[in-house]
């Protein structure tokens, strides 16, 4: 593994991988066994996008492991005045151990990679979320003691965390259900990925048949950043595809409840849901840190 750009990339070995390493991590934090993995390295955080999780999870983590956290905005950067991003990687790969990028187009943090020779991990583009992704699968797993064979559905819009969750969830053998409206399906590249896993995958416009025998529910903001202005529109789109109790009623009982945030209750979940779920919530939110320290362990630690 030399980049996180996507979980398209990464093997069921190499997911497990990284989930088994965060496991480590979240118990050495926990009981201050020093992990200074990345002594002496400097790591950029480039965000295009606002970030509160990301941000954070990500400055701390690197500090966690020993190494340098450089935020870098794009309003204070010369890619926020147009110098190319080809460019932008040649130069910071002469600085820099690694990035981390959140961005729009998946094509730049592609690029990233292709042009720079140091590590690029991809903290959220239009296309997908594989951060987020990876804490989800790690909370997952606490809970139920593995992956396989459990029921994810998801229910909302066809966007990055739904293309996530579909590479994520079928790579570690979970069964994945999503329903959106036949107008904001996930992207072509990850169904036709979905299509090779049979029956495992099941794609339809009705949250009440996505639901049905489900383990875990997920959901997600109806107007994702970028897409301020469509929010009232949007929320008609949506309007049948709310987390609320009478959804929930048709999964297993006990059902896990996740949403990577930020949430927006009335919306895509129910206050009531939310609340009655918030310790699995949160710690969901608690586990982008140890995923990503994983992340930045495997790919950038001398050893590895
Ligand atoms: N879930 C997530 O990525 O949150 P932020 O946008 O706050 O980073
Ligand atoms: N789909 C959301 C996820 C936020 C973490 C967005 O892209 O804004």
């Amino acid at each position: 593994m030399k980049h996180l750009l996507k979980l398209l990339d990464l093997s069921t070995e190499e997911i497990t991988r990284i989930l088994d390493l965060a496991d480590q991590l979240k118990y050495e934090r926990k009981h201050g066994i020093p992990h200074e993995h990345l002594k002496g390295k400097s790591i950029g955080l480039i965000f295009q996008k606002s970030s509160t999780r990301t941000r954070v999870s990500f400055e701390t983590g690197i500090y966690q492991l020993g190494g340098q956290p450089l935020f870098l905005s794009s309003a204070d950067l010369q890619i926020g005045r147009g110098e190319p991003i080809q460019d932008t990687a040649r130069v910071l790969s002469r600085y820099l151990d690694g990035i981390m990028i959140r961005t729009y187009g998946q094509d730049e943090v592609e690029n990233l990679a292709q042009y720079g020779s140091i590590p690029i991990i991809n903290g959220l583009t239009d296309f997908c979320h594989p951060c987020q992704v990876l804490a989800d699968l790690m909370t997952i797993r606490e809970k139920f003691g593995h992956l396989e064979g459990l029921k994810m559905a998801y229910i909302g819009d066809g966007n990055n965390m739904a293309n996530s969750l579909i590479v994520g969830g079928l790579k570690t053998g979970m069964d994945v259900a999503i329903a959106s409206p036949v107008t904001h399906q996930p992207d072509a590249m990850v169904l036709e990925f979905a299509k090779t896993y049979g029956d495992h995958f099941q794609l339809t416009t009705s949250p009440v048949e996505a639901v049905k025998q489900a383990d875990i529910v997920v959901t997600d903001t109806w107007a994702s950043m970028g897409q301020e202005d469509e929010k009232e529109a949007r929320a008609k789109i949506f309007a049948g595809y709310q987390v609320n109790d009478e959804l929930l009623a048709n999964a297993k009982e006990g059902v896990m409840v996740q949403h990577c945030l930020p949430a927006y209750r009335g919306q895509e979940i129910t206050e009531k849901v939310f609340e009655d779920h918030a310790d699995e919530i949160f710690e969901e939110a608690e586990n982008r840190l140890h995923a990503q320290k994983a992340v930045m362990v495997l790919l950038m630690k001398e050893t590895n």
